[in-house]
């Protein structure tokens, strides 16, 4: 299943990172705070375990997070501040990380790094990409993921073309998708339109 926020704070940020004038450092905080509020959404049913406190008052018992049960993978580098502003939310959290780079002729994804926590099969991954345009990098991270032993995993995408997650969810039936936006159309070179050009340059000031 996919799911597009229908959130207009969402809806707002993501029109700030459009705006060619949003200057690097405010486009990584955007994404930051915007993969904050994808990632409520995608864990407002996750399992919680009860955790003994100290409150103003003396202990106490209250439903925390099983954060333990969590992993943050960004596809980098552009998935990179979707991490970082997760990690403010759930700062104990593992994290692993996949390096890939979308080939710009061929539009095909080549993996040059990756380091990811063992016995991933307990465990929830939340795979991060800002960027769903054909949908190949996702399909190939979550290949991986699934090579080496994932059975549950996330997709956590800010902007998405139709065609890429369509493609995402044709691959990959059982991953969900928590997105902030799908756009109307892939363009000739396969970028997203309107979309907001190329996050990981704009996220860190190459081009
Ligand atoms: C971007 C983006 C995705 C990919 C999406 O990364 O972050 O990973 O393109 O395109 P696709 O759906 O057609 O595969 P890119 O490969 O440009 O690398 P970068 O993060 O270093 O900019
Ligand atoms: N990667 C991006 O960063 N933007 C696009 O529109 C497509 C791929």
């Amino acid at each position: 299943m996919y799911k597009e926020s229908t959130n207009v704070v969402v809806k707002h940020l993501i029109n700030r990172l459009r705006d060619v004038r949003t200057a690097s450092n405010e486009f990584r905080l955007t994404i930051e705070e915007i993969s904050r509020m994808i990632v409520a959404e995608a864990l407002a049913d996750f399992p919680t375990i009860t955790t003994n406190i100290n409150t103003w008052q003396g202990p106490l018992d209250v439903e925390m997070l099983e954060v333990q049960k969590i992993v943050l993978v960004p596809i980098l580098r552009a998935g990179e501040p979707m991490l970082t502003g997760i990690l403010q939310t759930l700062p104990y959290a593992r994290s692993g990380f996949l390096a890939m780079k979308r080939d710009e002729q061929t539009s095909l994804s080549k993996l040059f790094y990756e380091n990811i926590p063992d016995n991933l099969e307990d465990k929830t991954v939340l795979l991060l990409d800002p960027m769903v345009a054909t949908g190949g990098s996702l399909i190939d991270g979550i290949d991986y993921l699934k090579g080496i032993g994932a059975k549950r995993i996330i997709s956590l995408n800010i902007l998405g073309s139709p065609f890429g997650v369509q493609k995402v969810q044709e691959a990959h039936p059982d991953v969900d998708i928590y997105i902030a936006q799908i756009d109307e159309r892939l363009d000739e070179n396969n970028y997203i339109r309107p979309g907001l050009g190329d996050a990981g340059d704009r996220a860190f000031n190459t081009k």
